[in-house]
């Protein structure tokens, strides 16, 4: 999804903009643009179609010298991916150029009144209308100086419907970037005589460590040496410096040839990590203190409701499974998109958790507020406790997997199902659950890294069954119970990178219409562990191959009838049955990965994707 970067240095920028701008990449985009203002005065603009190698080969060889710009990754929203399309975009003065994150959702209206005042657009964006509407207020504007800057922003803005991150310069302000946010990140670095705005606290990394993550309605305005922080609404801005906590190395692929390859095989750590310290073995539950959340709070609660989108929605749904079957708790569902629609009742002692990654995803924030107005107590399984759902929810609890760059979701999803784990453990022991269970789930818990490690180590045998599937036309994932929820996971990773029709179904409705896809094209893949469900796996199979689909099963102890009967079997550590989904997802993460290799897609930055979805 777009992608912001400005700075206003003492130094050349335009090395830093390129930089911050591949920075960036990973979150999904379809052009780039800069803007930047040269020590001669002149306002300059390069926009192009295509990655961010293609801007940097389309701007001068020996330019003036620049020390402030802003620049952006455009992922299409309002018209097609082009180079007219892509920002920044410039006023009607062509004085003022802004950059965009964010939908303005009365553009057609505001755009029409700003052609009947006789404004000319060179694009179909929302952006431009939203430069020509600063603009507009910038030229009537009486203030001088900054203040002009950010009077006529604060005026524009308060005919704006939508979310926004922008960053805005003037030809005339030649050392002076104004940025502000409303309902999309924008995160301010104090570097060394420069200061710099970015929408991803990562592309900051190279210039600094002291950032300061904006609120929604904070305007900024930022100049080599300075920085002021005032807000559009009615309270004062309050503001603190943050130290980034990120490895130097958290955005490189190391000697992985891409970021998923290099995050899955992570995830032994990132589980080590979320587990450290929140294990209570003396009381056989989670420490769960750190959330602020009281154990009286907690033991109020009679029903969980999980919100979440993609991969974050499928962790909520095992979770779900996990809690009701660990602390006896009803516990559902939601699709943040839908939950934001329904107006949903919400009982007095409903808890609701927002699962998400980024923290930042647009519906999942929307659904956060509509719970938190209906009164309901709110929990965050966030992996950036400085997003903006972890700062509004009551509670967060942070899935510590660290950076993740591949736009697929891998070690922050396996992060969120032993973070719902943990839950399940610490509700359970609130609950019902006898201590010698809570221990047992504790001593399985500490054993799924190296048994993460055992399924990383097939790596090799999991890409010659995907050479052998890799040209089929679908492909079913079916599962069972607390499994039913990582098949919708397997099929979504597999559609995502490797662009194969992929679709998750629970094991039990084959009979009831899925039945009609199987022929010897379409594989199944199918989750049987050595639970009580396994018969009812078997006869899956049976069905399947009865219809000469071909099976790839995925197990735990050796059978010999799945043995006899699959064309493939990858062989998985045996586990308690709450903690099967997550030894079943590497297997899956790996056999989508090594399809998409053997199909030579762009794994870490597949079509149409984006890593943080901030729009609507
Ligand atoms: C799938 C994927 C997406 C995200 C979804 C939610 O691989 O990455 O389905 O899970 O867009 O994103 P977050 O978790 O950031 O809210």
């Amino acid at each position: 999804m777009c992608g912001i970067i400005a700075c206003t240095s003492t130094q050349e920028v335009r090395p830093l903009l390129l930089n911050g701008l591949r920075h960036l990449e990973y979150r999904g985009y379809d052009s780039a643009g800069l803007a930047v203002l040269t020590t001669s005065g002149h306002l300059e603009v390069h926009k192009k179609i295509g990655r961010v190698d293609s801007l940097a080969a389309h701007l001068p060889s020996s330019p003036p010298p620049a020390h402030l710009g802003i620049s952006h990754t455009r992922w299409a929203t309002h018209g097609e991916p082009s180079d007219s399309n892509a920002h920044p975009h410039l006023d009607q003065s062509g004085l003022l150029a802004l950059v965009h994150n964010g939908t303005i959702e009365n553009h057609a209206d505001l755009k029409s009144q700003l052609l009947a005042a006789g404004h000319h657009f060179l694009s179909e964006t929302d952006t431009e209308v939203l430069a020509h509407l600063v603009g507009q207020h910038y030229d009537a504007s009486s203030a001088s100086g900054p203040d002009r800057l950010t009077d006529s922003l604060r005026l524009a803005l308060a005919s704006v419907k939508g979310t926004f991150a922008l960053a805005v310069i003037h030809r005339d302000l030649p050392d002076i970037i104004v940025g502000t946010r409303r309902g999309s990140p924008l995160v301010l670095g104090l570097g060394r005589n420069q200061h710099l705005l970015a929408s991803d606290a990562a592309a900051l990394l190279p210039h600094t460590r002291k950032v300061i993550f904006l609120n929604d309605l904070d305007i900024t305005t930022i100049s080599p040496d300075n920085f002021s922080i005032a807000s559009l609404g009615p309270h004062t801005a309050s503001w603190h410096i943050s130290d980034l906590d990120l490895a130097p190395d958290a955005a490189s692929r190391g000697h992985f040839p891409h970021f998923m390859l290099k995050e899955i095989h992570e995830q032994p750590l990132a589980i080590s990590r979320s587990l450290h310290r929140r294990l209570d073995h003396d009381n056989a539950s989670a420490h769960l203190d750190q959330l602020g959340l009281s154990p009286a709070s907690l033991h109020h609660i009679d029903r969980v409701r999980i919100i979440g989108c993609g991969s974050a929605l499928y962790a909520g749904m095992t979770g779900a499974r996990m809690i009701e079957s660990t602390a006896f708790l009803p516990a559902d569902t939601e699709i943040a998109g839908e939950f934001r629609s329904l107006n949903r009742p919400l009982g007095n002692h409903s808890l609701v958790i927002t699962v998400s990654q980024s923290g930042e995803t647009a519906d999942s924030l929307a659904a956060l507020r509509e719970a938190r107005r209906k009164g309901a107590l709110t929990l965050a399984l966030t992996n950036h406790p400085s997003s903006s759902l972890a700062r509004e929810a009551d509670a967060t609890l942070e899935l510590l997997a660290g950076p993740e760059i591949g736009v697929a979701a891998t070690k922050s999803f396996v992060s969120q199902l032993s973070a719902f784990a943990l839950l399940a453990l610490a509700l359970g022991r609130l609950r019902h659950l006898p201590h010698h269970s809570g221990l047992e789930l504790i001593h399985a818990l500490e054993q799924l890294p190296s048994q993460i490690d055992s399924i990383l180590a097939q790596s090799h045998s999991i890409a010659a069954i995907a050479a052998r599937f890799a040209s089929s036309h679908g492909m079913l994932f079916l599962g069972r119970g607390l499994l039913f929820p990582i098949a919708l996971e397997g099929a979504l990773k597999m559609k995502e990178i490797s662009y194969i029709h992929a679709a998750g179904f629970a094991a039990s409705e084959l009979k009831h219409g899925v039945i009609a896809l199987i022929d010897p094209h379409t594989p199944s893949v199918c989750l049987c562990p050595d639970d009580s469900l396994l018969s009812k796996n078997i006869g899956t199979i049976h069905e399947i191959k009865a219809r000469r689909g071909p099976v790839i099963a995925i197990t735990s102890n050796p059978n010999p009838e799945i043995d006899s009967l699959a064309d493939a079997v990858i062989r998985i550590p045996a586990t308690l049955d709450l903690l099967q989904p997550i030894l079943h997802t590497i297997p899956l993460q790996l056999l989508a990965y090594h399809t998409a290799l053997a199909l030579g897609r762009d794994i870490d930055k597949p079509r149409n994707l984006a890593k943080s979805v901030t729009v609507d």
